[in-house]
């Protein structure tokens, strides 16, 4: 019975509340007007009662064009239609800087240009502005000045050629010079020198004594042009192989900046036949394995047969000499000494080829 009554009397707190809520949404007070088309209410007020008067004001960085200033809270809870034109403060137009850009996104408020200089051209002053509600840019146009560099330094045992004449020990963007090296000096890095948009030279090259050390002999080669002797940046050398051994590389090697010697060539070796018994093709020649007397070089092809079982027909196989490396097919069956010197015709080579 206790509780049943505590429980009662909480339902009827909630039914009162409820009333009250909707009595106080029935009175329709306004809410604040709120900041729209440039226009604003000063003062804290939050909610308005029906029949209320408010005077409306220009925002910061706006001025009235016309149109009356009040509205007035209606009964339903709505003010009435804002009459008060606003609009932006308006800065003049900009013009851009002499060898450079303004970027204008608009001229009125709170705008902003931003300013650049033409490649070459260095920006002295502010790189943006913006337009105050004063009606006046915050910063003053900036000024775009060429660029010019200051003499290069110039690396241990080089010259510089410049490509023209300059004053007062500088040289204007985009130009400069060529460096050389004393003999027996090399230079090794960029030869041009450049006067760049900041203002800073290209990277200078360096002049060094390059020797690259006396050239050696390579596996199943030799050395076919060269001294036995230190050699200078860009000398070359040549190199050769054995009979029946194929250069793989470049014949000519170049001493390099680094003091090295390029890749070195190898000598790739030739290649056996792995079969005892059977026929080959061999450059569109067909050849018994006994008969068959040549080297095969490396990247040279060998033909051997197959056995179709099911179709009982020969196909042919490809195999290729790899550096002295040539593996024969498994499907590659080799005949029995019987079968090869008594039954030859039904070798996998003899008999009907596979279409
Ligand atoms: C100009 O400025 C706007 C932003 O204000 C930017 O999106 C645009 O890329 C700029 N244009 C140039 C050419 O710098
Ligand atoms: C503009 O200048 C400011 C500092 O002065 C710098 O931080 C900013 O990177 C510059 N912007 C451009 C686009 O150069």
């Amino acid at each position: 019975m206790q509780t049943l009554s505590i429980g009662m009397r909480s339902i009827l707190q909630l039914l009162l509340l409820c009333l009250a809520f909707v009595a106080v949404t029935q009175s329709s007070v306004c809410p604040r007007p709120p900041q729209e088309k440039g226009s604003e209410l000063n003062g804290g007020h939050m909610f308005f009662e029906p029949g209320t008067e408010v005077t409306l004001s220009c925002m910061q960085g706006f001025t009235s064009s016309g149109g009356s200033r009040k509205i007035t809270c209606k009964k339903n809870g709505h003010w009435t239609e804002r009459e008060l034109k606003c609009s932006p403060r308006r800065c003049p137009v900009p013009d851009s800087p002499e060898n450079g850009k303004a970027n204008i996104s608009g001229i009125v408020y709170e705008s902003v240009i931003t300013y650049s200089c033409n490649e070459g051209f260095i920006l002295y002053g502010a790189n943006s502005s913006e337009c105050l509600q004063t009606g006046k840019w915050s910063k003053p146009k900036p000024q775009c000045q060429s660029v010019t560099c200051n003499l290069p330094d110039i690396p241990q045992f080089a010259k510089i050629v410049y490509d023209k004449l300059f004053k007062d020990d500088t040289v204007e963007f985009g130009s400069g010079g060529t460096y050389h090296c004393l003999p027996p000096m090399v230079l090794v890095g960029n030869k041009r020198a450049i006067c760049q948009a900041d203002g800073k030279w290209t990277e200078p090259p360096e002049c060094k004594l390059v020797t690259c050390p006396p050239p050696v002999p390579i596996d199943n080669g030799f050395l076919s042009f060269a001294e036995n002797r230190e050699h200078g940046y860009r000398e070359k050398v040549r190199y050769g192989c054995m009979e029946t051994y194929i250069l793989d590389g470049s014949l000519e090697v170049e001493c390099a900046d680094t003091g090295l010697w390029d890749t070195l060539p190898t000598c790739r070796a030739p290649c056996k036949v792995d079969i005892e018994r059977g026929r080959v093709v061999y450059k569109n020649r067909k050849y018994w394995i006994e008969d068959f007397k040549h080297n095969v070089l490396h990247g040279e092809e060998v033909i051997v047969y197959c056995l179709n079982k099911q179709k009982k027909c020969g196909y042919p196989v490809t195999m290729q000499c790899n550096d002295g490396v040539m593996n024969t097919p498994n499907c590659y069956d080799e005949p029995s000494a019987v079968t090869y010197n008594v039954r030859s015709g039904s070798l996998p080579s003899e008999i009907d080829k596979c279409t």
